[in-house]
């Protein structure tokens, strides 16, 4: 009997050290001390022993059960000691760790181009004023010397709307808004959306961004030199230096005289390349004096004031700029293009 319970002891305990689960520990705990066991059985024949034999093999017997839960209890904190080591290893936070960077947007070109452009006029002392995408008639097209019939208003494709209203052709509708709220002196420039009725192509677009600029004071203070210089100063912070403006004559019913005016190509600095095809000017936009019908229209006198107003688009700047050859790009929304910048 003693045998017995040394055999059983040395097996339970080498099995106990063995195991590594807490499942396979359990089904130990009922191997060796659960109703079934050999050890129990022991305990339960221990009624049939004599006296001597009884008290002997009972203490024995007990002890063992007594070792064999210690050493289950033993083996299982160990196991779960370890678990813990490994959740702890899993789990820990290194927070000296450089974490996932969230990509970050940015403006798109056209937002890029239009602020520093607006950033230069700002250093020559421009207000920036906002207009409106819809406009009337009047604002669009009369007041700006172009009354129904005019052959100028066949320039731009116009879409209507029902109600007699127009997405504006031009930004020059801001002319008129503004003056008929402020009296000169004033200089002020407007970027925003016009939208004409064109077809799609590498340089057109039926809706596109113009930049609108106006300086009036009383006659006599601004002449064709002040426009010059504003636009060449213009010119060279946005191309460079070295950059030259000329003026070519030209017809706006809303100024008098008119003129187109180019910048020198900042690719070739006017010697001729594919992007000024071989010109050395780039065309920028229309400009001219105010024509007096238009300081009329809004309720000042004739004569009594003079001034400049231009404009030109914003994606052609841009365009140039970055060297972009289709105007496209800026509203299709490729990723590709758009990270670029
Ligand atoms: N509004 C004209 C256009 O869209 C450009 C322009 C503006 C011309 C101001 C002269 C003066 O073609």
């Amino acid at each position: 009997m003693k045998n017995k319970i040394n055999k059983i002891k040395d097996l339970a305990l080498k099995e106990v050290s063995k195991m590594k689960s807490l499942a396979n520990l359990e089904s130990l705990k009922i191997k060796y001390l659960g109703r079934k066991s050999e050890l129990t059985n022991i305990l339960r024949g221990l009624k049939d022993l004599s006296k001597d034999e009884r008290k002997e093999v009972g203490e024995m017997a007990n002890k063992l059960r007594e070792e064999i839960e210690e050493s289950i209890k033993y083996q299982v904190s160990g196991i779960k000691q370890r678990e813990l080591g490994d959740i702890k290893e899993k789990e820990k936070i290194d927070v000296t760790y450089p974490g996932t960077k969230i990509k970050k947007g940015h403006l798109h070109p056209l937002t890029q181009v239009r602020y520093e452009i607006e950033e230069i006029f700002k250093s020559m002392g421009f207000l920036t004023v906002d207009g409106r995408e819809v406009e009337d008639e009047f604002h669009n097209f009369d007041a700006l010397n172009m009354p129904k019939n005019h052959p100028a208003r066949d320039m731009q494709d116009t879409f209507w709307l029902k109600n007699g209203t127009v997405p504006r052709t031009q930004t020059s509708s801001v002319q008129i808004r503004f003056m008929e709220k402020n009296k000169p002196p004033f200089r002020i420039v407007s970027i925003g959306r016009v939208y004409r009725n064109e077809n799609s192509d590498a340089t057109h677009d039926f809706n596109f961004n113009q930049i609108e600029c106006l300086m009036v004071d009383k006659s006599g203070k601004i002449m064709v030199a002040n426009f010059k210089s504003v636009v060449s100063e213009f010119m060279k912070g946005l191309f460079g230096k070295g950059t030259k403006t000329r003026l070519r004559p030209s017809y706006f019913p809303f100024v008098e005289p008119g003129f187109e005016f180019d910048a020198s190509c900042p690719y070739c600095s006017g010697k001729g390349c594919r992007i000024c095809k071989g010109t050395g000017w780039i065309e920028l936009g229309g400009a001219g004096m105010v024509n007096q019908n238009i300081f009329t229209s809004v309720g000042f006198s004739e004569n009594k004031y003079e001034g400049f107003a231009f404009g030109f688009g914003v994606e052609r700047i841009a365009m140039i700029k970055y060297g972009i050859d289709d105007t496209r790009l800026f509203y299709g929304g490729d990723l590709r293009f758009l990270e670029q910048f």
